[in-house]
């Protein structure tokens, strides 16, 4: 017997069917299918086969596979009763279809178990999948691992997410051969090397062509993802939280929740998935909390340091206000006794000899200049040079009588014990009560190896508690907007993402490591949600020089701020920066609700990408390494009307690349050019030529009745 159940996105349905009584499985899950669609003949063609040398049932692959049904893959549950028995059978007793969501109902009545899971589809085609745990028997129920879901993945190539700290968000493209293609994090946070975010995809995939899945995992604490071959051939693809031994213990009536997992498929290549997430982020995740453009920001970090002397920041404020600047950030270093890294951490109060009379008068200034004012934070953290530790050195997370490996020097603080939650409220709460502040930046700066509370794992407890501080937060400032930090982008994901307006995604400043950056986490986020900063001359972070322009103008594309001391900037630079501040917030209407689409070249040193819809785009094209060619291959666009007329005009100015080459492209000059859509389709516009650095914006706009 078959029992099947559909769920229906704007242009995509899956269907979910279960045989026999057993757990369901994804049977279709491609372009929308008609209302009439018959969903159990469906499954009769994309059911498995059952090869010789394996269960005589196969691999028991479903929505929630199990080791006790015959999965020999990475099962989604592992758990253990405290009378040894390990074992499970979930039974499939029905689906609960509403328009929004589809639940499935299991139960294992030997041991006293169930499991319910919700698939909700969003319009955009984007997944999300939720399961629920609880344990009814007498029995404790020691569970190891939980999966909201598992889900059949094309076969061909995956794409990973790694990283280190200032070099976040690379991609490593390998082939799927047998085995596991895996990330694990076990550092206590979304992590630098290892955020559980995956791409798998048929072999070839492209930015436009292919069928990929995307996969990411809602939860910002340690975390697996991964695709694997079964034995039979087929992909399953799941993403998990790591649980620590002896951490998730369900007494009789207890539940527990898996952390929710994020999964869309697109026949279009990677423009296909990222436009489908970057809707689903701004309906489902920001959930209309980003309708205001979002301002611009100084920040102080790369400016000052730790050095806040009052004129350099009176200096800064006003420099600050004159350029246009909308958010004054102040960065680390104001609180007691923060001369360096190694102390502080834990008295939020402004340092007495800095701030004699407290940050108000400061804030008050920025203020008088027509700018927010916003204040850096690292509430989880402890510095064991601090008043806080030594009042309360228990207050740390870990074990005592064994010493966590410290991270920049400082030790976290345990939030799942009540009294620190509450004292980094109130805290958090004078500070904003004090200074005004409309913004927080929320950083988090090291990696934990002893998530250890009352003796107790709790590394899980410890995100939840993290999550429970923040929307306390919030609800108690509702106008507050957060950016979540961790040094750099440790700690980018969807789950902080619905507490936060902003991820600083990487201390990476070199506009030329940015671009790929951003392009790499823009897969997933929209550009409105990226840190995006212009800093100094000379990155601090790689050492390379680069123009005021190539900083500028790869800045647009994010939540663009200032990360530099703007004090001495020459009067060429300051009026470079002054212009592109002036162009994001004319834009920045247009960037910040449409996708990013990346445009394909054959030359891979040079980054181009749209952004915008078959009416308006706005280009960036940019020479990220030397290229072995004295002149560019034309470049194509993407998504325009092949019928319509279109004018192309340049946003800025083309200072450098004129000096490459003996005549630029017609297009260039003035107030643009008109050209069919397509010629900019088929045959692509000629570039001018390019040098390392170089930055093109041009706007593409179609005619008015042409398009
Ligand atoms: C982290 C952040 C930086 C900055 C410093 C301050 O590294 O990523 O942006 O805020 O901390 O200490």
């Amino acid at each position: 017997m078959t029992t099947a159940a559909r769920l229906d996105a704007d242009d995509a349905t899956i269907v979910a069917a279960s045989f026999n009584g057993e757990a369901p499985s994804i049977a279709y899950w491609g372009p929308r299918l008609p209302p009439t669609a018959d969903l159990a003949s469906i499954a009769v063609f994309t059911a498995p086969v059952t090869p010789h040398g394996l269960f005589d049932h196969g691999e028991a692959f479903s929505l929630f596979p199990e080791a006790g049904q015959g999965f020999t893959g990475r099962p989604a549950l592992e758990a253990a009763r405290d009378d040894g028995r390990f074992l499970t059978q979930f039974r499939f007793e029905r689906f609960e279809a509403t328009p929004e969501a589809l639940t499935i109902s299991l139960h294992d009545p030997l041991a006293e178990l169930r499991v319910v899971q919700t698939l909700r589809l969003h319009p955009s085609g984007v997944l999300r999948a939720d399961a629920t745990i609880r344990n009814d028997g007498q029995a404790l129920v020691r569970v190891q691992r939980f999966a909201a879901a598992a889900l059949p993945a094309p076969d061909g190539e995956a794409l990973r997410f790694a990283g280190a700290w200032t070099k976040e968000f690379q991609l490593e493209r390998v082939r799927l051969g047998h085995g596991l293609v895996a990330s694990e994090n076990r550092t206590g946070r979304t992590s630098h090397h290892a955020p559980p975010f995956l791409i798998v995809g048929e072999t070839g995939f492209t930015q436009t062509h292919g069928a990929v899945m995307g996969l990411h995992l809602g939860w910002s604490g340690s975390s697996e993802i991964f695709v694997e071959r079964l034995r039979d051939g087929r992909l399953q693809a799941q993403s998990a939280m790591l649980l620590l031994p002896g951490e998730i213990i369900l007494a009789q009536g207890q539940s527990f929740n898996a952390a929710p997992l994020y999964a869309v498929r697109d026949g279009a290549g990677l423009n296909g998935l990222s436009a489908r997430f970057h809707r689903f982020v701004r309906e489902e995740i920001l959930s209309g909390r980003t309708d205001r453009p979002a301002p611009v920001h100084l920040n102080t970090w790369e400016a000052l340091y730790f050095d806040h002397d009052p004129d350099r920041i009176a200096a800064l404020v006003e420099a600050a206000g004159e350029l246009g600047i909308e958010r004054f950030v102040l960065d680390d270093g104001w609180f007691k006794g923060r001369r360096n890294d190694g102390a502080g951490l834990g008295d939020w109060t402004p340092d007495p000899q800095r701030y004699p009379d407290g940050l108000g008068a400061l804030a008050a200034s920025v203020r008088s200049r027509g700018m927010a004012f916003g204040l850096w934070i690292e509430p989880e953290s402890i510095s064991p040079d601090s008043d806080l530790y030594r009042a309360h050195p228990e207050w740390a997370l870990g074990e005592a009588l064994r010493q966590e490996p410290l991270g920049r020097r400082q030790l976290v603080l345990d939030l799942t014990c009540p009294e620190v939650a509450a004292h980094l409220f109130a805290a958090i709460e004078r500070l904003v009560r004090q200074t005004g502040a409309v913004y927080l930046k929320w950083d988090f700066n090291r990696d934990f190896a002893h998530p250890v509370s009352a003796g107790r794992a709790a590394s899980v407890a410890q995100v939840h508690a993290l999550y429970a501080l923040l929307d306390r937060v919030r609800a108690a400032h509702p106008g507050l907007e957060v950016e979540a930090c961790a040094s750099g982008g440790a700690r980018a994901d969807f789950a902080m993402l619905k507490r936060a307006e902003r991820i600083w995604i990487s201390d990476c400043n070199d506009p030329i490591d940015r671009q790929r950056q951003q392009a790499a986490f823009g897969l997933f986020f929209p550009q409105e949600v990226i840190g995006a900063h212009v800093g100094p001359g000379r990155s601090h972070t790689t050492g390379r020089s680069t123009d005021m322009e190539t900083r500028a103008l790869t800045a647009l594309f994010g939540h663009m701020g200032v990360e530099a001391d703007i004090t001495a900037l020459c009067r060429q630079d300051l009026e470079t920066l002054r212009d592109a501040i002036a162009l994001y917030k004319r834009l920045r209407g247009d960037l910040h609700s449409v996708p990013r689409q990346s445009l394909p070249h054959p030359d891979g040193s040079l980054l181009a990408f749209a952004a915008g819809s078959e009416k308006r785009q706005i280009i960036s094209v940019a020479q990220l390494a030397s290229s072995a060619h004295p002149a560019p291959a034309p470049l194509r666009l993407i998504g325009l009307a092949e019928q319509a007329t279109y004018r192309v005009v340049l946003l800025t100015p083309l200072k450098q690349p004129r000096a490459a080459m003996n005549n630029p492209p017609g297009w260039v000059e003035g107030e643009g050019r008109q050209a069919p859509g397509s010629v900019l389709v088929g045959h692509g516009l000629t570039l001018p030529v390019m040098r390392t650095g170089d930055v093109l914006v041009f706007l593409v706009e179609a005619l008015e009745g042409t398009a």
